[in-house]
Parts: C-alpha cells; sequence; structure tokens
C-alpha cells in the first residue's frame, strides 16, 4: 500500500492542469468520492491494526496535499486566462492592416473650392435637386418655349412639366436672392442632371459650384479679379486666365473663363487640344431681369455670377481624362486621392 501512496503522490506532485477539463479530471481522478484516494481510504480497513495510524496519518497528509494541489491548479489556471501574455492574444504576431477610408476626389475639390472661396467672404448654400420651372428657368430669364432652354437637355418629371431634376445650380441662387437681401455672396455647390449620353466627357449626373455676390457697385472688374484669385490658388500662381464672350440666359454681358492649360503651359498638348487654353466657367454680370424677378432693385443693386463642373476642375487638376471613372468607385482609382486633403 505504501508504494501505492508514493505512486499517486508523484502523479499528484507532477500533474499539470492547462485547461478547465484537465482540472475537473484532477478532481475526478484524486479527489472526488470514486477517486483514488477514496480507494485508498477503503482499503485503510485491510491495515494491520499495529501499521494502522501511520498508514491513517500518511493518507490524511496526502488528502491535504492533493486538496492544496488542487486549489493551486485552479489559482494557476485562473492567472493564465487573465494574463494577456499566455492567453490567446500573441503580441508577437504582425497587427492586423486597418485601410482608412478616403473622400472621394469630388468631395476633395468641393471643398476646396468653397475654402478659396470662403477666404473672399462667401458662405455655401443649398437647395432641392427636384426644381420647379420658376427656379431652374423662369427666374432667370428664359422666357417660356425660349430655345436657350433647348440648351439644357433636361429631365422632366412625368406628367408634371413644370417639376425638372436642377440643370444647374443657378437655381439656388434664386433661392437665396428670394431670401435674403443684398450683400450677397455665396456660392451654391451641388448636384445637377441633364440628359446626356454618358461619355469620357459627359454625364447625365455631375456636379457644379455656382457662385454670386450682389451688392452696391459690383462691376466686371470684381468678376475679373475674383475668379482670377481663383485660378491662382487652384492651379498654381502662373496660371494666367482669359475671357471669352458667350451668352446665357441670366447674365448680360456673360463671358467663359478660359485658364492657361496646367498640363502643358500653354505649349499644346492633347488637353487643350493643341490651344493653350482649357475652359473652367461660365459667367458674367446678372441680368437686371433676374434681380427684379427675385425682388431686388437693379436700379440699386447689381451682381456677378459664375459656374464651374467640379468634374471639370478635378480633370484638370489631376489630368483625369476620363469622367467615368469618377462614378465606377474603382478601389485603384480612389486609392490614388487618399493624401488630398480638403
Ligand atoms: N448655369 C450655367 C450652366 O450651368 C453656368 C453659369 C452660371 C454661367 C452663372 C454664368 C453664370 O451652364
Amino acid at each position: 500500500m505504501k508504494e501505492q501512496v508514493e505512486k499517486i503522490k508523484k502523479e499528484i506532485d507532477t500533474y499539470k492542469a492547462e485547461s478547465q477539463e484537465k482540472l475537473e479530471e484532477y478532481r475526478l481522478r484524486f479527489i472526488s468520492k470514486k477517486g483514488k484516494l477514496s480507494t485508498l481510504f477503503n482499503e485503510l480497513k485491510n491495515v494491520p491494526s499495529e501499521g494502522k495510524r501511520e498508514m491513517g496519518q500518511v493518507l490524511n497528509e496526502l488528502k491535504n496535499s492533493a486538496k492544496a494541489k488542487f486549489q493551486q491548479l485552479i489559482e494557476n489556471l485562473e492567472e493564465k486566462e487573465n494574463s494577456f501574455g499566455t492567453s490567446s492574444i500573441d503580441l508577437t504576431l504582425p497587427s492586423s492592416y486597418y485601410t482608412l477610408g478616403s473622400a472621394h476626389p469630388i468631395t476633395s475639390t468641393r471643398n476646396r473650392i468653397v475654402s478659396i472661396f470662403e477666404k473672399l467672404g462667401f458662405n455655401v448654400s443649398e437647395g432641392p435637386e427636384i426644381e420647379d420651372d420658376w427656379h431652374n428657368f423662369t427666374a432667370l430669364n428664359f422666357p417660356p418655349n425660349h430655345p436657350a432652354r433647348e440648351m439644357q437637355d433636361t429631365f422632366f418629371i412625368e406628367k408634371e412639366p413644370d417639376i425638372t431634376l436642377r440643370t444647374h445650380t443657378s437655381s439656388v441662387q434664386v433661392r437665396v436672392m428670394e431670401n435674403q437681401k443684398p450683400p450677397i455672396r455665396t456660392l451654391s455647390p451641388g448636384r445637377v442632371f441633364r440628359n446626356e449620353a454618358i461619355s469620357a466627357r459627359a454625364h447625365c449626373v455631375f456636379h457644379q459650384v455656382e457662385g454670386l455676390y450682389v451688392d452696391k457697385n459690383v462691376s466686371f472688374v470684381d468678376l475679373k479679379q475674383t475668379l482670377y484669385y481663383f485660378a491662382q490658388e487652384m492651379f498654381g500662381k502662373d496660371t494666367k486666365i482669359r475671357y471669352r464672350p458667350s451668352y446665357f440666359p441670366f447674365t448680360e454681358p456673360s463671358a467663359e473663363i478660359d485658364i492657361s492649360c496646367n498640363i502643358c503651359k500653354g505649349d499644346g498638348c492633347n488637353i487643350c487640344k493643341y490651344s493653350g487654353w482649357v475652359e473652367i466657367a461660365g459667367s458674367g454680370m446678372v441680368d437686371p431681369n433676374v434681380l427684379a424677378n427675385c425682388n431686388i432693385d437693379p436700379e440699386e443693386y447689381t451682381g456677378f455670377a459664375f459656374g464651374m463642373g467640379i468634374e471639370r476642375i478635378t480633370m484638370l487638376k489631376y489630368q483625369i481624362n476620363d469622367l467615368r471613372l469618377f462614378t465606377e468607385n474603382d478601389i485603384r482609382f480612389l486609392k490614388q486621392f487618399r493624401t488630398v486633403s480638403s
């Protein structure tokens, strides 16, 4: 029996419990009612009476140390489960790779344009994308059935000939003039819609930023200088600017604005079609009829307005040659703008 005790003692001493299952196994094997220790105690009755006392003591010691060991195993296991070093987290593994999102190039260009004009005191106004005829056309001096309406291939809402998807954000400017008193200096960035076939150069949904400045004594010089400042901030200090006479129903006189091609620096390339100039915006002095339509006295106030396509500015700035890239959401394209901030 002594031998048996020694054997069990060794087993207990060397037992390791790395899991709850192992711990339970220890309990069942040694200290439960059916465990090895109970069996030994049962055998005590067979020990001759002169050795019984001594053997009793040995068994009691074994029982105590088995219980102490059980306690120890519980504590070790708890410690192991709570500590980072030995649990399932391996601090030596390389960390997981988190990709940071980034602003879409149209968004960053929009923000850049807004921040340039903000320095000149322009605020931002927004308006609905579904517009009525008055705000998109009539107030802007497009008479009914005037061919100028054909300039913008309009989406009409079925059965509601008076409701359109806005073709430009000039409609927001009408809303601002109707609701605010001059001086007004506002930008209206937003989505616009035109019924055009999708190609590398055109899309049926695109973005514009339009600007409006109405106050006493606003002149064409203010318009020129404002857009010159913008062009230099956006495309670099050596950017030149030129005005070409044009026509818009809501401005008189009207001009299209070109900048010197920032790609070939004026030498001629396929982006500027070898002219050295690229168009960036339409502009002009607000037609007195438009001011009057919005209850602003054209005898007292004058104003200028301009409008540009955000896609176009982005394409020129980053030399992108296909407009469709902006809406395809190809991660290889978008990733290239990760560091562009507003
Ligand atoms: N609304 C014009 C367009 O969408 C742009 C523009 C705005 C032109 C303001 C002149 C003045 O084409």
